[in-house]
């Protein structure tokens, strides 16, 4: 069965063909983050347009490197929530429309059920159930995933999502839009002692995150040390996003390891979403998962930030629970998994 897949939750216009849930046949990404670094972070109308500017030829051109036509498509998949409202409802509109016109059924998918199934597409052997920590730009959760599409949300973040975190850092720091990927490199070369961060905690709920805090700290020790006369050159960036990455890694992998202590009957641990490709979170996790002899499950570093691939290969999913759209589809901003 091959399943279209369409993704624009936020800053990425993308299409991808996938059979059966888990062979990947071809997978575009069009990126607008140049577009969005002159404004250091995503500006909702602009993303909105650049989709629409995009998303013809990126479905076509998924459909043409999977060496098909639309006539060999059986479904439809599209992100519908969660996301910039906007933005979804381009990706939405379209593929209701190609849905409607082609004859095939529409079927939506939650975002972070995409972000979990990326690990689908390079992992023949995994299926639920299994834990999974979902780290991205505008998420950050704990799950059961108890089946293909059921979900039991252990923590989440009480305020900022911890890719978000990465990126204010970032910003503070004088690193372009989006920072993530800069932290985890000057991180690598930093001190990870030099400045004591605070670790999020959120009282009575031990599963859920907090990095609001952890941001403004951050915040905080940039504006003294700078009032001290300090330059922000890279050997001061790399003490704070090295410090600042201990400080969130060691709120994710201790959620993480609170769950596989309560559940030991879940064997196999997904880590995913854009975050999951920190070099240290990964190795964070990998060591966590052998201490506690499950097996730890990572999506490659093409398939951890936003795609579609990840949206078709959960549309298959979807589609054999028989969760499909008409075309009065409506798209979320908010929504739970
Ligand atoms: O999953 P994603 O593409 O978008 C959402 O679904 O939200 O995640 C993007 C986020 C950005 O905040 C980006 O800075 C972060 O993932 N990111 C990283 C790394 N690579 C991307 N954060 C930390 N370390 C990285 N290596």
């Amino acid at each position: 069965m091959l399943i279209l897949g369409i993704e624009s939750s936020c800053d990425e216009t993308a299409a991808a063909v996938v059979e059966d849930g888990r062979v990947l046949r071809s997978s575009v990404v069009a990126t607008q983050v140049d577009i969005h670094a002159l404004y250091g972070g995503v500006v909702p109308e602009i993303a909105s347009r650049a989709h629409t500017e995009a998303i013809h030829g990126v479905v076509e051109e998924a459909l043409r490197t999977a060496g098909i036509t639309l006539a060999d498509v059986d479904g439809i998949a599209v992100t519908h929530a969660p996301g910039l409202i906007g933005a979804l409802l381009t990706g939405v509109s379209f593929a209701k429309g190609l849905a409607f016109s082609a004859g095939k059924p529409l079927i939506p998918v939650h975002h972070l059920r995409g972000h979990i199934a990326a690990t689908y597409l390079v992992s023949p052997e995994l299926c639920p159930p299994f834990a999974a920590l979902c780290v991205s730009g505008g998420n950050t959760e704990l799950l059961v995933v108890e089946d293909y599409t059921r979900f039991r949300q252990v923590g989440t973040t009480r305020d900022d999502a911890a890719g978000e975190a990465f990126d204010k850092c970032a910003r503070v720091l004088g690193l372009p839009y989006p920072g993530g990927a800069a932290m985890d490199r000057l991180a690598s070369a930093g001190n990870a002692s030099a400045y004591k961060l605070p670790e999020g905690k959120v009282d009575g709920s031990p599963y859920d995150f907090s990095f609001s805090g952890l941001k403004t700290a951050v915040i905080n020790v940039v504006h003294t040390e700078t009032q001290r006369g300090r330059v922000i050159d890279d050997a001061f960036r790399g003490d704070i996003a090295a410090s600042f990455t201990k400080a969130v890694v060691q709120t994710l992998v201790g959620r993480l390891e609170l769950l596989l202590q309560a559940e030991p009957e879940l064997k196999d641990v997904v880590l995913c979403g854009g975050v999951a490709a920190n070099s240290h979170l990964r190795a964070a996790c990998s060591a966590l998962a052998e201490q506690y002899g499950r097996t730890l499950y990572l999506p490659p570093l093409k398939l951890c930030g936003d795609n579609a691939a990840m949206i078709a290969s959960q549309g298959y999913y979807e589609y054999l629970a028989g969760n499909l759209a008409t075309t009065a589809l409506n798209a979320y901003a908010s929504k739970g998994i």
